[in-house]
């Protein structure tokens, strides 16, 4: 009988703090629902501490989750911690997560604190959560850049003070696999009541270790480990994973653990987690990019054909990627179409909300004759966009691109109602398209980052486009998809410009001395 991994999952916490990752409540539902099917242990919902809509997404997190835990992060100070308690008071299972640093840097420079004080804090933190859970995570930041013998006192009163699980993050992706788990392995030998609670990891990807340092602590002995889907994250992100499982899981005879994870269900969660951030999955990340398991060479294909075993170690099927299924389309009713997104694990608050996509399902189903569940995902997705507060819509659009000819946009927008229209050359179809925008709004936005993606195979497939714009310092993702480009570019970029106006002040959790 093997021990069980526990899997926690940060996509909706330490994943949406990548710049330009944010979630909208009921994006973060969505995504909670399919980590749930994916029967992820637990769900680390955000912080609710950084704005009341970060508050409510929890809360709405914790309504809707029957068989995840529903986790919240809380720097060890108490007002986070009651906030914390009041957004998983629904959850049918909560658990407050809290933390502070440990290592000399982050001690002096962030938190201006001496390390008694930071040990103090540590255990007040872990008593006073658990006043409203039993179940306490604490976690010593940057752990691993920390003192061991300090680590090792404050972890052995965090979990004298009822800390359940007891995580150790490499916040800044600096260990070494080697160094990693023997951190892990020390502490377990070390702290005398080590054996009162469970060892997590949380690892960084900085220096691309993330899942390799993650593996190493499993095989020292952690039994949770702290992931995001497709290794989103803070900076370079955190462990994978669908890395780490299929790792565990494909590497049976090595260790002794395993999880409770639904592989099936990981390439569905990759691409709805990659269609709403609008963080698009490389060809060749391992487990979920769209080459994970294609063969180009022809001597791996002569032996894939004579037995797979030859170059493939996991079958494709069993992390979910089935040939594209025609779902639906352009006959397909109502019913039907309310029935594959309930299937989908996708709700609508309203009949309007459910009639409007499913206008915008027929419209997509005339000029698409097949219906994947990747476009249904999608046009939730624009449903959901629509339903933000927008002040700049796209009215119409025509580009007249022609070899040697300069791409000309004439555009017509709806700028908070009113009706606006401009002209603008560009280098190509897309640039004289934001451009031309750009002379309705004149946004003094930068552009940091354009990609197009299809979202289905072939050539009628819609593209998905994010643009990512920056404006004093404040970085938003737009997302846009039609079955044409030029359109598509158009709407992420309005998307991108109407967050931009929109999102509001948020707290960092790991941003300086807790106020
Ligand atoms: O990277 C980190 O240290 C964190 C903590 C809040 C656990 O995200
Ligand atoms: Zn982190």
């Amino acid at each position: 009988m093997k021990d069980q991994l526990i899997v926690f999952d940060t996509t909706l916490r330490d994943g949406e703090q990548s710049p330009g990752a944010s979630m909208t409540r009921d994006e973060k539902v969505r995504i909670a629902r399919n980590l749930e099917r994916l029967r992820v242990d637990v769900i680390e919902a955000g912080f609710p501490m950084a704005s009341p809509g970060d508050f409510e997404a929890v809360v709405a997190v914790a309504r809707e989750i029957k068989d995840s835990t529903v986790c919240a992060l809380a720097r060890a100070i108490p007002r986070d911690i009651d906030r914390a308690a009041e957004a998983i008071k629904p959850a049918r299972s909560g658990r407050i997560h809290t933390f502070i640093a440990t290592s000399p840097i982050h001690m002096q420079e962030k938190l201006r604190m001496d390390p008694e004080q930071v040990l103090k804090n540590a255990v007040d933190a872990v008593k006073r959560a658990r006043q409203f859970t039993d179940d306490v995570e604490f976690s010593p930041e940057d752990a691993g850049r920390s003192d061991i013998d300090f680590l090792c006192r404050v972890v052995e009163a965090a979990i004298a003070a009822g800390a359940r699980t007891v995580n150790i993050p490499d916040t800044v992706g600096y260990t070494l696999p080697n160094q990693f788990g023997e951190l892990i392995r020390t502490l377990r030998e070390r702290v005398p009541n080590s054996d009162k609670t469970v060892f997590s990891v949380h690892c960084h990807n900085d220096l691309g270790l993330a899942v390799a340092n993650s593996l190493s602590a499993v095989l020292n002995g952690a039994r949770q480990v702290e992931c995001t889907i497709n290794g989103l994250g803070e900076r370079a992100g955190n462990a994978a994973l669908e890395e780490v499982v299929m790792a565990v899981r494909t590497r049976r005879d090595l260790f002794t653990c395993d999880t409770r994870i639904d592989t099936t269900q990981i390439v569905p969660a990759s691409r709805l987690v990659s269609n709403i951030t609008g963080f698009p999955v490389q060809p060749n990340k391992a487990i979920v990019g769209a080459n994970a398991f294609a063969h180009e060479s022809g001597i791996h294909q002569d032996g894939v054909i004579k037995k797979r075993e030859t170059y493939e170690i996991m079958r494709a099927e069993d992390v979910g990627w089935v040939a594209n299924r025609m779902v639906l389309g352009k006959h397909s009713g109502r019913n039907a179409f309310r029935t594959r997104l309930k299937e989908l694990g996708i709700g609508f608050r309203s009949d309007d909300e459910f009639n409007s996509a499913f206008e915008r399902f027929k419209d997509l189903a005339d000029k698409k004759h097949e219906i994947f569940d990747e476009d249904i995902q999608a046009l939730v997705t624009e449903e959901g966009l629509e339903n933000i507060d927008e002040q700049f819509r796209l009215a119409s659009l025509k580009v007249c691109s022609e070899t040697g000819v300069k791409p000309r946009a004439t555009v017509s927008l709806y700028v908070r109602g009113a009706q606006k229209s401009a002209v603008a050359d560009g280098g190509g179809p897309v640039d004289a398209s934001f451009r031309a925008i750009e002379s309705v709004i004149a946004s003094e936005a930068q552009l940091l980052l354009y990609s197009v993606n299809n979202i289905t195979s072939g050539t009628d497939s819609q593209g998905e486009v994010t643009v990512r714009l920056e404006r004093a310092g404040r970085i938003v993702n737009g997302h846009g998809a039609d079955t044409d480009i030029v359109i598509a570019s158009a709407k992420a970029y309005l998307n991108a410009l109407n967050k931009l106006v929109l999102s509001g002040e948020r707290a960092h959790p790991q941003a300086g001395a807790p106020i």
